[in-house]
């Protein structure tokens, strides 16, 4: 018994040692604690010695992220790091459907349980803080409130201390977040301990088999958040620098984005997740039936195969007369929109990264704007609007009213917009007259790609962004935020040095596509860039129709090219890109994607699988289809032969079999490759 005691005091002087050599990560009480509805994930919220504040997360009792710190740098007052004491909390429990007007799927559950933990410091004039957590089956959201307080009116924040330490050793996919070629590096695949600077969404996989994404929701008038690995297994909140003083500058009270985590234990679910849209406002827009999901060509790969130019001169692309015949395509094969690039004055010469010369309302000589609208409007086909800034923000912003205003005027109700300039190089307009450089995923960014859809909904406009600021899940407050790039998407297959690698598609989905929409630009059946081949079968191509959603998706392949290959062709003109329900039926992580989705507007059913560089079969049931049907499923797979290399890309076998929901089909996707098939209920 005494000698037991003895070592017990030992011990606990070890303890205390230990607390004031290294206190920081030791977590003493715990102040609060939540869990969600179905009790899968709790969380606990802990003040050490110091009063610094940290969070942890369990899985079925199981630590998932042990305990991190939460808390911020500011530029002007102490920190909020440190000293505080609980002051109150409360829990409530919240469950609702809502609508979607367009979407993966019509009806989304919001089900969770939330914990407001106020806290105060004492020693800094009672400033206050909350933060909130909600906690839902499949994972955790949680953000920070600023309230108004006299104490701290303004605040600016230099860093944000907020930490995700994963408790099991893990794999991590991510890619390269703050460089200069913004978000369109390719994925990573190695151990957590070797991720670097990461943008998010951020996946890992843990040795027990659970899978994390890592993201943030609602990014509004904030700055983005990269992931920086501080040691070990340790993920830490680096916010975009602003070009000059604090990442944040906010009159209080506001609340930061939520800080995401879906957290489960296959990776189909992570894919099936709708945390992001739920911890979003619901929409401001109010009607926007005016936007219609819908299918389009358009002058672009061939200005990006060298065909063609986007500037003036004898290879002009952006011609009346060439928009024309992209409008009789379009209105025979059944595609209501025609993107035209380079109509604009302001091509000519060096204009990415400068955008000085762009005019917004301003065509080229060849090109007439009332007249190609009007055309293509008899023939039930709307042009597909283009803003390029070159990162030229201020120049944009100050035309921005009157371009949308012009486009309207011309039936034209969606536009593509684009941002081509290094990380850190976008140029900003600055108080009082002329222009600064910075990240478009600064805090200014997001405002001004919040200004550009306040602006475009104004005009009943649709925006698609390409190098966005990335999905935060905005697309339920601003219906009208349609789609955006925000990775590498087709063009690399034509630009080469190097083109997609076989596995970019299931990296993307694990990835990139779990924070919304991509306009990837699918659909090149020719499988030829500029002068490199495409390491893709063609059966996959089409499967990331369904795969890869966006409710607007481009054939993005040159006319002559689908006239080819019409039965494959005939695919892409079937697929639907609006759906009342969806769901990841199989896949992993880099490896395989299997997605099922149903049509919004009739009984079909579509499913998309795609591969990475290796030949994989899967079996998927078809229990999704209705039990009361036979279904033809008119299926497009990869041949014996296919490969991602050489003629074997074009080995595609179509056919057409009778199913029903007890069958389950056998997926064989080459390397490279895919399956897209579509199921038509039986008369
Ligand atoms: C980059 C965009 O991603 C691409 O789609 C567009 O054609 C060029 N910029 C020119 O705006
Ligand atoms: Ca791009």
């Amino acid at each position: 018994m005494r000698l037991s005691s003895h070592y017990r005091f030992l011990s606990v002087t070890t303890a205390l040692v230990a607390i004031c050599l290294v206190s920081p990560a030791v977590a003493d009480d715990v102040i609060a604690q939540a869990s969600s509805p179905d009790s899968t994930l709790s969380v606990k919220v802990y003040v050490n010695v110091e009063g610094k504040l940290s969070y942890g997360i369990e899985r079925k009792g199981q630590a998932v992220i042990a305990p991190s710190r939460l808390g911020f740098i500011l530029a002007d007052s102490p920190k909020l790091d440190g000293q505080f004491a609980m002051q109150s909390q409360q829990t409530s429990s919240h469950d609702e459907t809502w609508e979607q007007p367009w979407g993966e799927r019509r009806f989304v559950r919001n089900r969770y349980n939330e914990l407001r933990v106020n806290v105060v410091q004492k020693a800094y004039d009672n400033r206050r803080m909350t933060v909130v957590f909600r906690l839902f089956e499949d994972g955790v959201g949680f953000r920070y409130e600023f309230p108004e307080q006299a104490q701290l009116k303004t605040v600016r924040i230099v860093d944000e201390q907020t930490e995700f330490t994963v408790a099991d050793n893990a794999t991590a996919w991510w890619n390269l977040g703050g460089e200069w070629n913004n978000l369109e590096y390719s994925y990573n695949q190695t151990p957590l301990k070797e991720v670097g600077q990461a943008n998010t969404p951020l996946t890992v996989k843990t040795d027990k088999g659970v899978y994390i994404s890592f993201h943030e929701a609602a990014l509004t008038d904030f700055a983005s958040m990269w992931l920086r690995r501080t040691e070990g297994q340790t993920l830490k909140a680096r916010l975009t620098p602003a070009s000059f003083g604090p990442s944040v500058e906010r009159l209080a009270p506001f609340p930061s984005p939520w800080r995401t985590l879906v957290i489960t234990d296959n990776a189909p679910a992570l894919y099936n997740s709708d945390l992001i849209l739920n911890l979003n406002e619901p929409n401001k827009l109010g009607d926007v039936s005016w936007f219609k999901p819908s299918k389009y060509v358009g002058i672009w790969w061939e200005m990006h195969l060298e065909k063609s130019t986007w500037a003036q001169g004898p290879k002009h692309g952006a011609t009346t007369a060439n928009t024309k015949a992209y409008i009789d395509f379009a209105a025979r094969n059944g595609f209501r929109g025609v993107l035209v690039e380079g109509w604009n004055k302001g091509w000519d010469g060096q204009w990415y990264g400068s955008g000085k010369d762009f005019s917004f309302v301003e065509a080229y000589p060849d090109f007439d704007l009332k007249a190609a609208s009007a055309y293509g409007l008899k023939k039930g086909v709307h042009l597909i609007g283009h803003h390029e800034t070159g990162g030229n923000i201020a120049l944009y912003e100050s035309q921005m009213e009157d371009a949308f205003k012009l486009y309207a005027a011309h039936g034209v109700d969606s536009v593509k917009t684009g941002y081509v300039t290094d990380g850190g190089a976008a140029q900003f307009p600055k108080p009082g007259g002329g222009t600064h450089y910075g990240f478009t995923d600064s805090q200014e960014g997001s405002r001004h790609y919040t200004k550009v859809l306040e602006t475009a909904a104004k005009y009943k406009i649709a925006i698609n962004s390409h190098e966005p600021i990335k999905d935060t899940g905005l697309r339920r407050t601003y219906p009208n935020w349609v789609s955006r790039e925000g990775a590498r998407g087709q063009e690399y297959n034509a630009w080469g040095n190097p083109v997609n690698a076989p596995e970019h598609e299931a990296n993307l989905v694990f990835t990139r596509m779990l924070s919304g929409p991509m306009d990837f630009t699918p659909g090149v059946l020719s499988l030829e860039g500029n002068k490199r081949e495409i390491l893709s079968t063609q059966a996959k191509q089409l499967a990331l129709y369904v795969v890869l959603y966006s409710p607007i998706q481009m054939a993005a392949d040159l006319p002559e090219n689908y006239a080819k290959y019409p039965k494959p062709f005939q695919f892409i003109k079937d697929v639907p890109v609006d759906w009342s329900e969806s769901s990841m039926v199989a896949g992993e992580v880099g490896d395989y994607a299997v997605i099922a989705r149903k049509d919004r507007n009739s009984e079909d059913w579509y499913m998309g699988g795609i591969s990475d560089d290796q030949w994989r079969s899967v079996d998927v049931p078809l229990s999704f289809l209705d039990p009361a049907k036979n279904y033809t499923a008119q299926i497009y797979r990869d041949g014996n032969k296919a490969d991602s290399k050489g003629p074997a890309r074009f080995d595609i076998v179509i056919e057409s079999k009778t199913v029903t929901a007890k069958d389950v089909l056998a997926l064989k996707m080459a390397p490279g490759g895919g399956t897209a098939i579509r199921f038509v209920p039986k008369k």
